[in-house]
């Protein structure tokens, strides 16, 4: 059966990017993207849904405590939600209609240097102040506390420590990049 899938990302959205060109260049016609959502109406992420066709949209905060966006998504057909760089919490409404259909990729091995606070840069800073030898990405599902759902996959990336948090962040992007699309592949 056919599934549709929302992305949702509140930065740059390159890992949304990549998703949907993963699908596309295999010509998976079994998985459909109508639309990417956001909660920051300037993010770049609707920059690169404009150039890939993809419809993308602004809810606040309160749209997404309210149920707006579940409706929404409702109507939509929407199936299985993707947070790629998404900062929100997500909403007990989402989490319900959605059982073991949201998951998040976060840009380090939990359950270190995950939870409030630790997103983007903060958390490869984290990392290099803490001399971690390594680094990585967990891919989760998403369940009421930050980054604590159940782990699907993770992977590795060695830390140097002459790394900089810069340094850090590309080889984590390069493992998202590279995992989050296939593991998307096999869950949906
Ligand atoms: C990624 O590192 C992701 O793991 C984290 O936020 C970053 C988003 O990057 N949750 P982008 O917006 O996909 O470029």
């Amino acid at each position: 059966m056919k599934k549709s899938v929302a992305i949702l990302a509140s930065g740059s959205g390159s890992n949304a990017e990549n998703i949907i060109r993963y699908f596309r260049s295999k010509n998976n016609k079994d998985v459909c993207f109508p639309v990417i959502i956001s909660n920051k109406e300037d993010a770049y992420v609707h920059e690169r849904a404009k150039n890939l066709g993809v419809s993308s949209y602004t809810f606040k905060k309160s749209d997404f405590e309210s149920g707006k966006v579940l409706e929404f998504l409702k109507e939509q057909s929407i199936d299985f939600i993707i947070l790629a760089g998404f900062l929100l919490k997500v909403p007990e409404n989402l989490l319900q209609a959605y059982p073991n259909k949201i998951i998040n990729i976060h840009p380090a091995l939990l359950p270190k240097f995950g939870g409030k606070g630790m997103y983007g840069s903060h958390v490869h800073e984290a990392v290099v102040v803490a001399k971690e030898k390594e680094s990585g990405i967990t891919i989760h599902y998403v369940n009421e506390n930050y980054d604590e759902g159940q782990i699907i996959f993770q992977a590795q990336c060695e830390v140097l420590p002459t790394d900089t948090p810069d340094d850090v962040a590309e080889k984590v992007h390069a493992l998202e990049y590279e995992f989050f699309p296939k593991v998307i592949e096999q869950k949906l």
